[in-house]
């Protein structure tokens, strides 16, 4: 089939502006699917204890000399509430709260987040030097605030 310069032209500037739309749908779906998991991980606060890995709160390791903390966070405690940690250990600390925003901060240490209800907070931290760190609560959370608290040791 004849066609015109004309109808060429457009019907390639027409075929290109699809192209380009479709990259830039790619793009955008492509950039949304890995936006970083700390800003993006969220969990039903009612179903935290269904919630893998929250089920099963406590210490995972996960390769070699890694290792995953779960923690829930709950009005007035963190389960568990005491974890031994070999030395040298790189660990992924993971926490969800059942109730109302609560902190997480290991004293000592660059460990200090806010748990908000709705959102697994994360930090990762390696633990070089052996010894007894007491993690706290520093948002207030109501009348047993004080009282919440959990401790880790390093152990060689
Ligand atoms: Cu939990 Cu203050």
């Amino acid at each position: 089939m004849h066609m015109h310069k004309y109808e060429k032209i457009w019907l390639f500037f027409g075929i290109g502006s699809l192209f380009v739309f479709l990259a830039v749908l790619g793009v955008g779906a492509f950039a949304q699917g890995n936006q970083p998991p700390s800003c993006l991980t969220t969990i039903d606060p009612e179903k935290v204890d269904q919630t893998p890995p929250f089920d099963k709160p406590g210490l995972v390791k996960t390769g070699d000399n890694e290792y995953q903390l779960n923690i829930v966070a709950s009005a007035f405690s963190y389960t568990p509430n005491q974890v031994e940690i070999p030395k040298g250990a790189k660990v992924t600390i993971n926490v969800a709260t059942k109730d109302v925003i609560h902190g997480f901060e290991m004293a000592g240490t660059n460990v200090n987040m806010m748990v908000e209800p709705g959102y697994v907070s994360s930090f990762t931290q390696t633990f070089d030097k052996p010894g007894e760190y007491v993690i706290l609560c520093n948002e207030y959370c109501g009348a047993g605030h004080h009282l919440m608290t959990a401790k880790v040791k390093v152990v060689e």
